[in-house]
């Protein structure tokens, strides 16, 4: 076969890989507790056909079921080397995305978003921390997510910690990773859902993103939610 009709095949496998993936990811996100993992997946692929919709959403993000909740505590260390938990940030709203530094393409598109996204909020951006917590521990250490997060933002924060610890607040999000090796690379990667979570400032989740949303709409949904915040309070 020649090369190039090689590399499309090549590609499309993996552009399919993503999806299911992504969908997987996604099923796992919305799944309500009486569901299986399988019936929230086949729900979703149903609905990605037409055949059920279902889905909420609202101002461009995701609004969580009811009954959900995602996002809460956790003790992790950031890129500075500080042992850090959700009270660290407490009051503050946050954009969370979990990724690590060796993504070569979907992590760098996502995180770049998020920084869009702040800057075109001007000053209100800056009652919003911006977070990436690792999934790939092992190869994430401090420094390699300080040397990372400044491609992004200014204000960005790598945070990294055990297995145990990314295995943990990665349940309480919800987020699908796994290590995959595959044969034509020497160093394994990870593959992983992939949405931006809005966390309010007792650090539960209010909105999420899927892959791709523009930082337009990112931005104007969590400026709709500061607003709805501060007319509440
Ligand atoms: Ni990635």
């Amino acid at each position: 076969m020649p090369a190039a009709m090689l590399r499309v095949i090549r590609l499309s496998a993996l552009a399919l890989l993503l999806m299911v993936a992504g969908l997987w990811g996604y099923a796992w996100v919305r799944k309500s507790p009486q569901e299986t993992l399988g019936e929230s997946f086949a729900a979703l692929v149903a609905g990605a056909f037409g055949h059920q919709t279902g889905l909420p959403s609202a101002g461009g993000g995701m609004q969580l079921p009811p009954g959900l909740t995602l996002g809460g505590p956790f003790r992790l260390t950031d890129h500075a080397g500080r042992s850090v938990t959700e009270q660290d940030f407490a009051g503050r709203w946050l954009l969370v995305y979990f990724g690590f530094t060796y993504c070569p393409d979907v992590c760098p598109t996502e995180l770049g978003t998020i920084a869009a996204a702040l800057d075109l909020m001007g000053a209100e951006g800056e009652q919003v921390t911006p977070l990436l917590i690792t999934i790939d521990p092992q190869r994430d250490t401090p420094q390699q997510l300080a040397n990372y997060v400044t491609l992004f933002h200014p204000r960005l924060i790598g945070l990294t910690g055990t297995a145990e610890q990314i295995q943990e607040v990665a349940r309480r999000y919800r987020v699908y990773y796994a290590r995959v090796q595959r044969p034509d690379m020497t160093d394994y990667t990870m593959d992983h859902s992939s949405f931006i979570y809005l966390a309010g400032p007792d650090a539960r989740v209010r909105a999420l993103f899927r892959p791709e949303t523009p930082p337009e709409t990112i931005a104007a949904a969590v400026q709709a939610q500061l607003r709805a915040a501060r007319a509440r309070s």
